[in-house]
Order: C-alpha cells, then structure tokens, then sequence
C-alpha cells in the first residue's frame, strides 16, 4: 500500500484518481487554516491532518502531493525528498533558477520519483493530438501555439477560508507581481510534449504594456517565443489582466501534412485539417478533431466511470496513475525534474527577457548530472 499525503488544500483534486486505484491511500491532508483542513479530512474521509508540514513528513506516508503557493514548492518538495518521500508538486517547479537546481540536485541524489503535476498534458485533446503527431499523421510538426488567458485579479486577494478577510494573497507578488511569462507550464507543456525529445534552447518575450491595471507589475498581455534547438518555434501568450473571457487551453500545432487548432472560445471543440481530405490546399475545410477520437490513448477510450469521474475525461486518474507507476516500477516519471525545470524556466527568463528589452536568453540544458560550469543563463 501506498500512502499519499496532501499539503495545500488544491491536492484534493488528485483524491479520487488516487482513490480509484488498487494499491494507493490518501492518509494525511496538511493545511495551515485549520477549520479547512478539519472540514476537508471530514468530506474526503482522510484520516490524518496536520497544520505543520514538517509534522506531515514525520508520518509514515510514501509521497507527498504538493500544492501550495507557487514559492513553496521547491522548499517543499526538497523537504519531502531528504524525508525519503516522493513528491508529484504541482505548477509550477521553482520561482528561481537557483532553485531549480537545488531541486534537481536534490532528486538526483534521493532517488525518489519527483513529477510534475502538468494536469493539462493529460487533458483528453492534448493526448489525442501527441497520438496524432506520434503517429505522424501530421508530417513533421514546426509550429506549436499554446495560450492562458485568465483573468486573475480576483484572486489577488483571499477567497476563501482563513482569508475570506479579503487578505492580499500569494497571487498578487508570486504572479501578477511578476513581469513576463510567470505561470508557463500549461501553455509550454502540452505543446512540447508534441515536440518529443526536443528541447528549448532559447526564449524571448515580449509584452503590450500595462493598460488595464498598474497596480500590478505584469504587463496586459505576454507573448514568449520558444526557439527549440531543432529551430523549431513555439509561441506562448499569457494574460491574467484583460477583461475578456476566459481561455486557458488554446494550443495549436503545425505540422507538413497538417494542423490542430483549439476553438478560441473556451469548452468550443477544436478542429483539424489534414492533406487529403480535400481535393487541393486551397479548398481545405476544417473537421472536428472529434473525429480521431479513435486515435486517443487506449487508456482514454476504455476508461471506466470511476477514472472518469476524477476529472477532464479520466486525465486526472491518469496523471496520478502515471505517478504511482513510476514509483511502483522504480521509473523515469511522465514529467520528469528536467523537463519541469525547463518549462518552468521558460517563465524565470522571461523575466529577465522582458526586463531586458525583450532579450534572447539562452535555456540551460537541464539534464542528469548537468555540470555546475552549464547552470548558468547565456544572454
Ligand atoms: N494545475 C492547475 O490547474 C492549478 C489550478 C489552480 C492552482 N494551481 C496551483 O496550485 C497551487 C495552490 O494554488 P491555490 O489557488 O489552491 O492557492 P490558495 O492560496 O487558494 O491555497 C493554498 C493553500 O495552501 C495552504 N498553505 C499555505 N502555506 C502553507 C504551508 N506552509 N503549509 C501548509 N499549508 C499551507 C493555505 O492555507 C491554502 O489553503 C499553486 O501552486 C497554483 O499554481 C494549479
């Protein structure tokens, strides 16, 4: 038996996918706002609760599921693994590159599994498209677009809980105080997930300006472009002040026989062109990508009602299945450190891009032993 512990109230969502396998407990919940996390143990039915992390790792549970704020995970998570425990942390890695070295350092010498909790690589389309690519259906892929558009301000300030006062939350400093591309995994991930063993070898971003809110530091809209060490190129967007709808999961790909693209309106079904479906380019019509739903992951298609049931049509089982099976099989995990570090660290240079005249900044190339002489950023 497995026994899973939660920090962060959010690390609920992972309960009924750990909940629907065989060999896995969620059997402690750890959160500072006691009347919450008392609350939480009772509906979900968790045994163990603690206010104090540290008080969490002195239990007797396996892993940890981190998530909490975004400038905790590191800390967190290097914690967890000196405790001999494995860590699936959620979005996004670190908010320093020193950090993120600490944090690969620190894997590499526990020997634990550490996995990010990239949720939106698992979402039924993204799975469906990396088949598509896979399977080479849409030739050789160039082009990937990935953009979150959400409207944060809301949350600068506590919603819930202990600090339904209406306290200044985590939010307002660890992301919109953050100039350039602060929160780039789901945008990044899914699509170089299609780019297979690619790597991103350089960044640069650039932003409209602050028209909408200056009272926070991260400008209306970002655009980072992703230049692959294949010269390929990825464009990510990112806005969290604009007054428009919500779009957190646009993504397209292209590709030399053909292309994806999501709806621009949110929960609207993507769609696909490929070569043949029509007589000639020029009368190309789009179909709906549901349509190749037959090419989804057998996993997807034959999902039973309880995976379903753990949210994005099975995607939340499979990420947490995908975890426990790295620990079980002594596995690289799905999202391994490297690849955490490095979509994570497409946003800690943007940064620097962006405060830089919209500089291109080299990326490491974070790999297993990678030498201290390399951990550094190449304008
Ligand atoms: N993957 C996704 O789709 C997704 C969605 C939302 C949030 N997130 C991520 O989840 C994380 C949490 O976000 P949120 O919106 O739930 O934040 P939040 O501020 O609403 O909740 C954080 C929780 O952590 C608790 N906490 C804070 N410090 C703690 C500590 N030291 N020990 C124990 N508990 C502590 C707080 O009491 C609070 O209940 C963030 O990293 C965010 O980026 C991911």
């Amino acid at each position: 038996m497995i026994k899973i512990g939660i920090v962060g109230i959010r690390g609920l969502s992972t309960v009924m996918g750990f909940q629907a396998l065989d060999n896995v407990e969620v059997a402690a919940l750890c959160d500072l706002d006691e009347d919450l996390l008392r609350k939480m143990q009772d509906e979900y039915h968790i045994e163990k609760g603690y206010r104090v992390y540290e008080d969490l790792l002195e239990s007797d549970i396996d892993a940890v599921v981190i998530a909490t704020p975004m400038q905790l995970h590191v800390p967190q998570a290097i914690l967890a693994l000196q405790a001999g425990k494995h860590v699936l942390s959620e979005v996004t890695a670190g908010v320093t590159m020193d950090e993120l070295w600490w944090l690969i350092e620190t894997v590499e010498q526990s020997g634990k599994t550490y996995m990010l909790a990239e949720n939106y690589c698992y979402m039924p389309d993204n799975q469906l498209v990396r088949q598509l690519v896979n399977q080479g259906l849409l030739g050789d892929v160039y082009y990937g677009e990935g953009e979150y558009l959400h409207n944060l301000q809301s949350l600068v300030t506590y919603q819930y809980g202990l600090h339904q006062s209406g306290k200044t939350s985590w939010r307002k400093y660890w992301q919109l105080g953050k100039r350039g591309a602060y929160y780039p995994t789901h945008s990044v991930g899914p699509v170089m997930q299609w780019f297979g063993n690619d790597r991103i070898a350089s960044i640069a971003t650039f932003g409209s300006g602050r028209h909408c809110d200056d009272s926070l530091r991260q400008e209306d809209t970002t655009v980072t472009l992703c230049q692959l060490a294949s010269g390929k190129l990825v464009r990510i967007r990112l806005d969290a002040v604009s007054p428009r709808p919500h779009q957190m999961a646009y993504y397209s790909i292209q590709g030399t026989k053909g292309v994806v693209e999501s709806s621009r309106i949110a929960g609207h079904p993507a769609h696909i062109w490929l070569e043949g479906m029509d007589d000639s380019v020029d009368e190309a019509k789009w179909r709906p990508l549901a349509d190749f739903a037959h090419h989804l992951p057998e996993r997807y298609q034959h999902a039973t009602e309880a995976q379903i049931k753990a949210g994005h049509g099975g995607g939340d089982f499979f990420i947490v299945e995908d975890f426990i099976r790295s620990i079980v099989d002594h596995q690289a995990p799905e999202i391994d450190v490297y690849r955490a570090c490095e979509w994570t660290a497409v946003g800690l240079l943007s940064e620097l891009s962006i405060t830089n005249g919209s500089r291109i900044m080299t990326m490491p190339n974070f790999r297993k032993n990678m030498p201290y002489s390399e951990q550094i950023i190449r304008l």
